[in-house]
Order: structure tokens, then C-alpha cells, then sequence
């Protein structure tokens, strides 16, 4: 098993749309720039999804436009449907790298809130998605939210994770993310959820999606890494609070992963010193919202 870790960067997406006020599209890509210079492979920029439903990502567009690309570095977008991946494509530039991130739940309820239409539904409008995206050549990943509990069904059963997940796999051979949206897992519970998981895909394939609502992430990403995974989504600062508790803890802070896998052995490549810089530009982001 390697000793290296790949760190997803999800706070320029998965943090900053929880923010109620509108950041300016010049701090994002301040951010962005930043995170590139980092030593970080993988960063999450946006979502092509309704603007309706999420204000804060209606300009990814003229995010991708803006930021300054750093060769080697892959900028990841959440498409949900058709429409989504048609905006991708017009605002794309060509010859930066980008990733296709798509995204389900493994409850029935958030996916109706998230998504508002069932989880056989979602899959299915991602058909020509990931065949777009396999055409024109661009990655993909898949998330799975809810992977141990929902806002609105309770606990989710790690059978119901994993028939989420082979409905991914079955569309692509894709990564995974799993995702505790609502940060309630708990070490014993994430490890019932990864057996389970791991029927459908192998460890190499899987990357955890920790938010910390409940201070368990560390914990959790320890119990992952135990049992072979090797990537983890982290948001630095730990953007991503809900916007109706301020200061509430978002996804788990990219400083604090860094870490955790320096005191555990791992390498990832990641300077800490430029995160700490990117971490203080989250927080002044979140203090003028
Ligand atoms: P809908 O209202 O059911 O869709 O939304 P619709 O097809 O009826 O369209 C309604 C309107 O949205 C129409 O506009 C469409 O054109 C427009 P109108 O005629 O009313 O003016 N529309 C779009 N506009 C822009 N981009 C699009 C698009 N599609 C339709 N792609 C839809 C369905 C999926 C669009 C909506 O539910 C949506 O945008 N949901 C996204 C929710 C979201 O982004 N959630 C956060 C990301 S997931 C997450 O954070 C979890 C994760 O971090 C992992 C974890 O923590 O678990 C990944
Ligand atoms: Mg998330």
C-alpha cells in the first residue's frame, strides 16, 4: 500500500457555495491561484448546476475564464444534467486539464432535496453525460452522498452506499467519493459503510468526502485510511459551515488533513505554508460575507 495521499480541494466549490453572501468573482479566483500553487493536483472550482438552487456557482463560467491554470493541476466542476455539461463545454479553455465530478445520494430524500427527483432518475440523466465526457476524453468522478446519514431518512444503510455506488460504476469506471454531507459518521459506522463499498470497488478507486459537523471527521478519515484509501476531500480553512449557524464547521480543513498525514507518514506533495496563506484568505472571505 502506498504512502502517498492525493488531496481533493473541494473549498473554492463545496465550501464557498454554502456562503449566503456573494463572494466576489475576484476572490475566487484569487483563491483558486493560490490552492494551484500549493503542490495540489486536484481542485474542485465550481458547479454548472441552477443557478436557482445555487446562487454562489453561477459564475463558474467566468471562473474557468479568469483563474490562471497551473500545468499538471486538474480543476474539477460538478455537471448534474445534459444542460450542465453543455455550459461546460462552452466555457472550457482549451488545453487546461479539467475533471467532470457527477453527482448522487445513496438516500431517497436528499435526493430529492439536492436533486428533486429520485436516485434511479439522477443516474439515469447521467448517461449522456458520461458518455459526453468520454467522448470529448475528460475524467470523471462520482459522489455519493449520505453515505452514512440523511438530513431527511436517518441512517442510511451501508447496503443502500454501496448499490449507490454500483449504479456509478455501472455507468463508468469511475472514482468514487463518499460523502457524509451532513457530517454525522462515526468511525464504526464509516467502517461498515467501506466493507460495504468495497464489494462494489477497490480501495484505489475511493476517496473520502468528510464534512465535520460533529468532529468526527479526523477520526473518520483515520478508520479510511486504515482500511486503504488514499484520497480525501478537505476544504481549506474547512469552508462549508451551514450559512444559518456562522461558524459552524464545513468540510474538514484541508491544514488540519495535512496534518494528520504528516504525523501518520503520508506524502502528498501539498505545502503547508501556501495553505495556511490560502486558509487565512478563506476566513477573510467568510468574515466580509
Ligand atoms: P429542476 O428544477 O428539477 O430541473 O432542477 P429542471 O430540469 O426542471 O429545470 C429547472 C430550471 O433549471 C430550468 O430553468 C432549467 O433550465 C434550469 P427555468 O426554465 O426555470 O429558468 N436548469 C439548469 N440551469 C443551469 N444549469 C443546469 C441546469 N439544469 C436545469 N445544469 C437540477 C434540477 C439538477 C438542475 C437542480 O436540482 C440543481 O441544480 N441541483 C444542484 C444542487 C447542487 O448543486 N447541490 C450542491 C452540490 S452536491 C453536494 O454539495 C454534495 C457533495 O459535496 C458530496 C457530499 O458532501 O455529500 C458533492
Ligand atoms: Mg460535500
Amino acid at each position: 500500500m502506498t504512502d502517498f495521499v492525493t488531496l481533493h480541494e473541494v473549498g473554492p466549490r463545496d465550501g464557498l457555495q454554502n456562503e449566503n453572501a456573494v463572494i466576489p468573482l475576484a476572490d475566487k479566483i484569487a483563491l483558486i491561484d493560490l490552492l494551484g500553487r500549493s503542490g495540489l493536483r486536484d481542485i474542485e472550482v465550481g458547479s454548472f448546476v441552477s443557478p436557482k438552487w445555487v446562487p454562489q456557482m453561477a459564475d463558474t463560467g467566468r471562473v474557468l475564464a479568469g483563474m490562471t491554470p497551473v500545468p499538471g493541476v486538474r480543476y474539477g466542476v460538478l455537471v448534474p444534467n445534459m444542460r450542465g455539461w453543455d455550459s461546460f463545454i462552452a466555457a472550457r479553455v482549451l488545453g487546461v486539464t479539467y475533471g467532470v465530478a457527477v453527482f448522487i445520494a445513496a438516500s431517497e430524500g436528499f435526493s430529492q432535496s439536492n436533486l428533486n427527483c429520485s436516485i434511479a432518475t439522477s443516474v439515469q440523466r447521467l448517461v449522456p453525460v458520461v458518455q459526453a465526457a468520454e467522448a470529448a476524453g475528460v475524467g470523471l468522478r462520482g459522489y455519493v452522498s449520505c453515505v452514512t446519514d440523511c438530513p431527511f431518512d436517518g441512517l442510511v444503510p451501508p447496503e443502500a452506499v454501496a448499490r449507490a455506488c454500483q449504479m456509478l460504476r455501472d455507468l463508468a469506471p469511475m472514482p468514487l467519493s463518499l460523502g457524509d454531507t451532513i457530517g454525522k459518521g462515526t468511525p464504526e459506522r464509516v467502517a461498515a459503510m467501506l466493507d460495504a463499498v468495497l464489494q462494489i470497488a477497490p480501495a484505489s478507486a475511493l476517496a473520502g468526502h468528510f464534512h465535520d459537523t460533529g468532529g468526527q471527521a479526523l477520526a473518520n478519515i483515520n478508520v479510511a485510511l486504515d482500511m486503504g484509501l488514499r484520497a480525501f476531500d478537505s476544504a481549506v480553512g474547512g469552508l462549508g459551515g451551514c450559512p444559518y449557524a456562522p461558524g459552524a464547521p464545513g468540510n474538514v480543513a484541508t491544514e488540519a488533513v495535512l496534518d494528520l498525514l504528516a504525523a501518520r507518514g503520508f506524502e502528498t506533495g501539498v505545502d503547508k505554508d501556501v495553505i495556511t496563506q490560502a486558509a487565512e484568505m478563506a476566513a477573510a472571505m467568510r468574515r466580509a460575507g
